[in-house]
């Protein structure tokens, strides 16, 4: 697909290295691996002793790191126990966590020493992210991180929806504020205007009710702290189809025009992107994680090599961008 291709083209050119942890327990990552490394895309870190990976890992472009041997272990601990122990972490349980292949991973980008990591082809959504959370944290002038979902399709211009993947039931600002940084990501990756629409099942007052409300406060609140065009709140077909956004009162560029959908929450977020993918023929890329302090992807685990690939190129470009 020719918007992936121009991905990975453009992620190729930015120096960056990805920790990829499951590459030693799982094939289609470790396959994804092998296509980076052949294809120069990237600099990685997997984790795991020599004897996981074939020679062809044995590549410039990749560092090969036994946790057990780690000369910088202890280190770590020392310093997930400073993170941790206001929230009751003891150094003893720090010693142990750093181990694992998730925690370690953050504590790397954590001291610098890897610029962005994708996990999850075997995890969880929140094992993948709670570490995350803890360690890499938000940026600071963020507020929260959200996962947002590329919608890709031949021919068509992409989509960004928002929030599909982390935050259950949002607040007004943590509305607003999915809104404003999944403006960002449209703006910044393909420097396209984004026109956001607020989704609700009421367009401008159609009905009332404290969901409605919701929305309608958040489109509120996201226009007073960005310059972004968004609207709302309105219903799906107002932000897609012109002539009705006209019918409903949508007078803003965004109706009919919408080029990044923000859901109210994430059982419509998730409902949506997948119908989307499976009626309408996009492909969702994603989830990408927005407002880290340095990029962590969460794969799904039913992920293709394919889709591997493309959120580790992903992954790069959030290093490059104003989301950094
Ligand atoms: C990711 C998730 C697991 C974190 O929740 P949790 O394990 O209950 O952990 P908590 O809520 O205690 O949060 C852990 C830390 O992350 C922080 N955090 C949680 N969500 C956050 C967000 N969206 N942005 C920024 N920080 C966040 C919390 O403030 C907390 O920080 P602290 O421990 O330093 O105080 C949870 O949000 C979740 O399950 N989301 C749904 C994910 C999912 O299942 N998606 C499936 C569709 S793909």
């Amino acid at each position: 697909m020719k918007i992936i291709n121009e991905i990975k083209q453009r992620a190729k050119k930015i120096a960056a290295t990805i920790i990829l942890p499951e590459a030693n327990i799982d094939k289609r990552v470790y396959d994804a691996c092998l296509y980076i490394l052949e294809n120069k895309l990237s600099k990685i870190i997997v984790l795991g002793k020599t004897s996981d990976f074939d020679e062809r890992f044995q590549d410039k472009n990749c560092q090969i790191i036994d946790i057990e041997n780690y000369a910088e272990l202890d280190k770590f601990a020392q310093q997930l126990y400073e993170l941790r122990k206001k929230k009751g972490m003891t150094l003893d349980e720090a010693k142990v966590k750093v181990k694992s292949p998730d925690y370690f991973s953050c504590m790397m980008l954590y001291n610098n020493l890897a610029d962005g990591m994708v996990a999850g082809a075997t995890w969880t959504t929140g094992d993948t992210l709670r570490p995350a959370l803890q360690i890499v944290k938000t940026k600071p002038d963020k507020s929260i991180v959200t996962g947002v979902m590329l919608m890709v399709k031949d021919r068509c211009a992409p989509l960004v929806f928002g929030d599909v993947s982390l935050i259950e039931n949002p607040s007004e600002e943590n509305l607003a504020d999915i809104a404003i940084s999944s403006a960002e990501f449209m703006k910044s990756i393909f420097d396209i205007e984004p026109k956001v629409a607020m989704l609700s099942y009421s367009t401008k007052g159609s009905a009332k009710s404290e969901m409605v409300d919701k929305v309608r406060n958040a489109t509120i609140i996201a226009n007073k702290k960005s310059k972004f065009l968004i609207d709302g709140e309105m219903q799906v077909d107002s932000a897609l189809d012109e002539k009705t956004a006209k019918k409903k009162g949508i007078t803003s560029a965004v109706g009919g025009n919408a080029n990044v959908l923000i859901f109210p929450d994430l059982n419509a977020g998730n409902i949506g992107y997948k119908l989307v993918a499976r009626l309408g023929g996009y492909t969702a890329v994603g989830p990408i994680m927005l407002n880290f302090n340095k990029p962590v992807n969460d794969l799904s685990r039913g992920c293709t090599v394919d889709e591997i690939v493309s959120t580790v190129c992903i992954t790069k470009l959030l290093t490059d961008t104003k989301n950094k």
